[in-house]
């Protein structure tokens, strides 16, 4: 057992918990605090979601001594939040909850978007959510109900809830539809062709190859040998103006195959270009929605700096992953990746392309170990 002190709804909290205790388990059995259900215990179905330093997260993936000095607010820490009052108000007339199992995740999944998002709408809502499943009412009640008080709250006539901080979570930005980064001197490829208002979560990253721009320029109009570059990617047919394909990752035991078709765009004189695509993993039923824009620069002495941007959201139980920094470190390792093997192609002799994995896979021992550590490693 290990010492641990943290805060949980407001009141200091000094506690013993071995290791592998999660945040979940010592809420329930520790604390007594109940409302935090568990459905999955795997990440996926949002039931354990409280509050941690502000931020939604799971709690049954969240190690208890990994929380020491977090302020962490339960369900029934809500009792007086004049949200969570309203949020409860509408889930009663709306029929949002019928078992309830789900209901303490969705409800502190639904104040997090009410008070980050207060614009969002019918889709918005549907996309934010999709990381709380429901077991037995559906979905339109729970969408109906938060977009209740959406309204309500738009329309400033409940004074309760106006003197809420509006601003409490900033900090979190999961799906935060953001307009495309401005065009800089050097710009990331925010500045694609045909620049679209970004509708998911941007990521930007940029790597440098060993060799001149035209040569790169080049390859990155040659689908095949992009894809053969990409762990994971398969192109089964294309054009010069869009493709079909899959991209198959593995992330710890979690796999996923995203099939799909993707739109290509390439501008010549600006030396950048866009894949924009959407697929399905057929196994677990999740979404995804993915703009990859790139542009190419001259580094000198024969070498090309390629800025990338990806804008990607994705729905269904998949969509936990698009929370925290996980994905970042997921993109981050996916690109790296392609780096290293469009290097070994440019410099391999011609018709020799390099062994590039099948699949895209995300060691649960590292990546993940690293995410954690992000995220908890500054009081850890
Ligand atoms: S119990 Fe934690 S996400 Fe399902
Ligand atoms: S109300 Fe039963 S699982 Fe959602």
């Amino acid at each position: 057992m290990q010492p641990v002190s943290l805060t949980v709804n407001g009141e200091k909290v000094k506690a013993f918990a071995e290791p592998r205790t999660h945040l979940a388990d010592f809420l329930r059995e520790d604390q007594r605090l109940t409302g935090t259900h568990l459905g999955c215990e795997h990440g996926v179905c949002g039931a354990c979601t409280v509050l941690i330093d502000g931020q939604p997260s799971r709690s049954c993936i969240a190690y208890t001594v990994a929380c020491e000095g977090r302020e962490v607010r339960t369900i029934e820490g809500f009792g007086e939040d004049a949200v969570m009052a309203q949020l409860r108000t509408a889930f009663n007339q709306e029929h949002a909850l019928q078992c309830g199992f789900c209901t303490p995740g969705m409800l502190i999944a639904a104040r997090d978007l009410v008070m980050r998002v207060p614009d969002a709408d019918e889709k918005r809502v549907r996309v934010e959510m999709s990381g709380n499943l429901c077991r037995c009412t559906g979905y339109r009640g729970i969408v109906r109900a938060i977009l209740s008080v959406l309204e309500l709250r738009r329309a400033g006539n409940d004074a309760a809830m106006e003197a809420a901080p509006a601003a409490a979570n900033d900090a979190f930005t999961p799906f935060a539809a953001k307009a495309a980064p401005a065009a800089q001197a050097q710009p990331p490829v925010a500045a694609a062709p045909a620049q679209k208002q970004a509708a998911g979560t941007v990521i930007e990253d940029e790597f440098t190859v060993d060799h001149p721009l035209e040569k790169v320029w080049e390859i990155f109009g040659d689908m095949p040998a992009v894809a053969g570059c990409l762990p994971g990617a398969e192109i089964s047919e294309h054009t010069p103006t869009s493709l079909k394909g899959k991209v198959t990752t593995k992330f710890g035991p979690m796999r996923a195959a995203f099939a799909g078709s993707a739109a290509l765009e390439r501008d010549e004189s600006a030396k950048r270009g866009a894949i924009r695509g959407s697929g399905t993993d057929s196994l677990s039923g999740s979404r995804a929605r993915g703009d990859i824009s790139y542009q190419l620069f001259d580094a000198g002495s024969g070498r090309t700096r390629v800025a990338v941007a990806i804008d990607y959201s994705l729905q269904g139980p998949l969509a936990q992953f698009s929370r925290g920094g996980l994905v970042r470190e997921f993109v981050k390792k996916m690109v790296a990746d392609f780096a290293a093997n469009l290097n070994a192609r440019l410099g391999a002799p011609a018709g020799l392309a390099p062994k590039v994995a099948p699949v895209m896979e995300i060691n649960a021992g590292s990546i993940f170990w690293n995410w954690l550590k992000n995220l908890f490693g500054r009081k850890s």
